[in-house]
């Protein structure tokens, strides 16, 4: 199925920004060289990296959304957003947790293989969850091995900034991509006394210090998450890497939300910085109850429905 806007080939430019090119060259086929009578599926190639920094380079914004199943890995890599998160958010809305801080590595990495299965061309960023990585860079290295060799990930997130810099050197040493998080961290909510905006008056120099660290260490990118629209104006002037803001006002390279409230299945408190793009839960909960009502009345199934 090819939905609108799929990437195949097609350069979308968005807002300033030319969305992901697919190297389609024989070379990358793999073009059989030894009268071989086929030829090998072509490699999918992935949006790295690299490219990411040449946006930042030229002023090009990307869009980042959380996704924990292939369906939606799908939809959304094919409406332009490039760069997949599996967030441990998962823990909160596939999982049914009262927070991050309960999933487990063993509960992400099938939600990862999913969503690499899932697209072909984003990049997937896979979330290390609380306790698989503060104890050690060793502890931090081994996680994110894991997620790379056993979920297909091409890069790992993990929260924290000047605390977790070694712990960044040492995965990005073995050759893995390392996006940072700072600013709010909610696998710390306990620590910070809840879900409040961090970074605020002299508060702020710790959030560019937390940046800065995470850059020198070779992060590619660092989330900044629910902290004053000028901080991470001011954060995203002083990193030459991109930073990706969730709560952080305009001014980052990129921006993620969660996919369950960019598409309104927010239940209860909404934050302010969400913006529902549509009524998903409304509209589920129609076209479930419609058909409940048409199987408990006898409507569905009808004969347009049912084998002859
Ligand atoms: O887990 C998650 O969804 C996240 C994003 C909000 C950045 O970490």
């Amino acid at each position: 199925m090819v939905l609108p806007g799929t990437p195949n080939g097609d350069s979308r430019v968005k807002g300033g920004s030319t969305a992901m090119t697919h190297d389609n060259s024989a070379a990358h086929k793999g073009a059989p060289d030894n009268g071989a009578p086929y030829e090998r599926p072509p490699r999918p190639s992935r949006l790295s990296v690299l490219e990411l920094q040449r946006r930042k380079e030229r002023g090009e914004r990307w869009a980042m959304l959380t996704s924990y199943d292939q369906l939606t890995a799908g939809i959304f890599e094919a409406a332009g957003v490039d760069v997949l998160l599996v967030g441990d958010s998962a823990a909160n809305n596939v999982l049914g947790y009262p927070d991050t801080v309960s999933i487990t590595v063993d509960e992400m990495l099938p939600l990862v293989r999913a969503v690499v299965r899932g697209s072909e061309r984003a990049l997937v960023i896979a979330d290390l969850p609380f306790g698989s990585y503060q104890t050690s860079p060793q502890q931090t290295l081994e996680t994110s091995v894991r997620f790379m060799k056993e979920a297909g990930a091409q890069a790992v997130k993990f929260e924290g900034g000047v605390q977790i810099a070694e712990h960044t050197r040492a995965v990005v040493a073995a050759g893995i991509p390392v996006m940072g998080h700072v600013g709010f961290t909610p696998q710390s909510v306990y620590r910070l006394g809840g879900y409040r905006v961090q970074g605020r008056g002299d508060d702020a120099d710790r959030i560019v210090d937390d940046a800065l660290a995470l850059q020198a260490a070779g992060a590619f990118a660092v989330v900044l998450e629910m902290v004053p629209a000028e901080l991470a104006k001011r954060v995203t002037a002083e990193l030459s890497i991109p930073t990706v803001g969730v709560g952080a006002g305009p001014d980052c390279d990129a921006h993620v939300l969660v996919w369950t409230d960019m598409a309104g299945f927010g239940s209860g408190h909404t934050p302010k910085f969400v913006k529902p793009y549509a009524d998903l839960r409304a509209v589920l909960f129609d076209a479930a109850h419609r058909y409940a009502d048409d199987v408990v009345s006898g409507r569905y199934p009808d004969g347009a429905h049912s084998y002859n």
